[in-house]
């Protein structure tokens, strides 16, 4: 199949040429990398080498096209390959704009005043390569400046992978047990090699659940509480009305430091991020993925008050950010572009796309006589293959069917409808899909809902 996209025909016979097999590449890179995928994260099957992505859709190594909704763990909010992104990287590379590893560069400033600009709790910025970082120094942060060491996580969150935050995501219940309130949740490293002594200071506790945040307020000294404000990386779970509220009051009665990991929310629910639309001001943000429309950077945000620990006069409470590659040109002209592009996006339509998919999906389900439910925000979204969209982990874990939507998933697949294949993985729609993306996909969802 053919396709136009951004003035440029992409042919299976261009993804082709001279490419070796999904299968081969697999086969080859297993022999040098363990297990053959880089992120272990991405390790799943069936095993689909992608070399090319334009727009809204992704083609593999043997050619095969795909309507793309996993959209790389969703960076994408303008497409793969966006033309003006790529133009502005491009321009930087030409103008030899190559990382200098001394002083300051203009870019840097630019995206920083992008971020502030648009996000309302942000007064300073500093950037990183990946979310995973920018959560780790915020925590840092929290720490300098309460002189506390405990960390409040969500169960089913995910919020990078050091050792503060990697434990208790997609956690088997009959590993955790049943939910608990009020109290913390039995601690499970995503990782081997996590020293106990880091797991002391990390409290997990059930979303929605402000019982719990009390308790463990009340037993242990807290520094931080970072959570994702939806659970995105178990789907779509929504903070329940007043949730979010409820924790700011509680951090500010304690003196506990909120941290807003909008690393998947922001510059995808809306320019400023959930807290624009749920009005609740963190002290921190921390920001990533579609900042740069699949460049690679991070950013932690926040008041100036809490920033400056990074400069602060007291060598004792200052805090370390450090790094080679940190606001590369690159990646900061990959954010600019990207932030400038959104700035004037239409937003109301890509919630349009979202709200299309969220209500046909429903009716072919219904007709199907399948029992699903559709959570959605904006341009994200998953269907729980149970009577009703989840309010935490322990509910996803004990009702929807895990089974059911890997096959599911996998039946699109071999249609050419590309959703990670692991069940509750979100979906996230970009500006580059179109109606006929929309309606294929539709079309497609149909034909899979009849032979699951
Ligand atoms: C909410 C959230 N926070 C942090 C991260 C970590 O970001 P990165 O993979 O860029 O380190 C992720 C990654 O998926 C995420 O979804």
């Amino acid at each position: 199949m053919n396709r136009l996209s951004a003035g440029k025909i992409i042919t299976n016979a261009t993804c082709n040429k001279a490419m070796p097999s999904s299968k081969t590449i697999f086969q080859q890179n297993r022999k040098v990398i363990p297990g053959g995928v880089v992120s272990v994260n991405r390790a799943i099957a069936p095993e689909i080498a992608f070399v090319r992505g334009q727009g809204s859709h992704v083609w593999d190594a043997d050619g095969k096209e795909y309507i793309d909704y996993h959209a790389a763990f969703a960076p994408f909010i303008l497409g793969h390959n966006d033309p003006d992104v790529n133009a502005a990287v491009a321009k930087v590379i030409a103008d030899g704009a190559t990382l200098m590893g001394s002083g300051t560069n203009p870019w840097e400033g630019h995206c920083a005043a992008l971020i502030v600009k648009h996000v309302p709790s942000v007064e300073k910025v500093m950037l990183t390569n990946t979310g995973s970082e920018a959560t780790y120094h915020a925590i840092r942060i929290a720490r300098a400046h309460t002189g506390r060491n405990g960390v409040i996580v969500m169960q089913g969150g995910y919020n990078g992978w050091h050792n503060d935050v990697a434990l208790n995501v997609m956690t088997p219940t009959d590993v955790i047990g049943p939910r608990v309130s009020p109290g913390e949740y039995r601690k499970i490293p995503l990782s081997a090699g996590v020293p106990d002594s880091a797991l002391d200071d990390v409290h997990v506790v059930n979303f929605n659940d402000l019982d719990s945040v009390r308790w463990v307020m009340d037993q242990y000294d807290i520094a931080a509480l970072i959570l994702e404000p939806i659970l995105q990386n178990i789907g779509i779970v929504h903070p329940q009305a007043g949730y979010l509220q409820e924790l700011r009051d509680l951090c500010n009665a304690r003196g506990v430091v909120l941290i807003f990991d909008e690393v998947k929310t922001g510059f995808r629910h809306a320019m400023g991020g959930y807290q624009s639309i749920c009005g609740i001001m963190p002290d921190l943000s921390v920001f990533g993925k579609a900042i740069a429309n699949g460049y690679p950077i991070g950013a932690i945000g926040g008041r100036a008050s809490f920033m400056d620990y990074f400069v602060h006069e007291n060598p004792a409470k200052r805090v370390l950010i450090a790094g080679t590659y940190n606001a590369h040109p690159i990646s900061c002209a990959g954010a600019i572009a990207t932030m400038e592009k959104l700035a004037s996006a239409d937003f109301e339509h890509l919630y349009a796309m979202g709200e299309q998919l969220e209500t046909e999906l429903t009716t072919l389900f219904k007709e199907a006589g399948i029992a699903a439910s559709i959570a959605r925000q904006g341009s994200a979204f998953c269907v729980y293959f149970m009577d009703r969209t989840p309010v935490d982990w322990h509910d996803i874990a004990e009702h929807h069917d895990f089974a059911l939507d890997e096959r599911y998933r996998r039946a699109l697949i071999e249609k050419g409808i590309y959703h990670f294949p692991l069940a509750t993985k979100q979906g996230s729609i970009s500006f580059a899909h179109s109606q006929t993306d929309i309606d294929e996909t539709l079309s497609k969802t149909r034909d899979v809902l009849q032979s699951l």
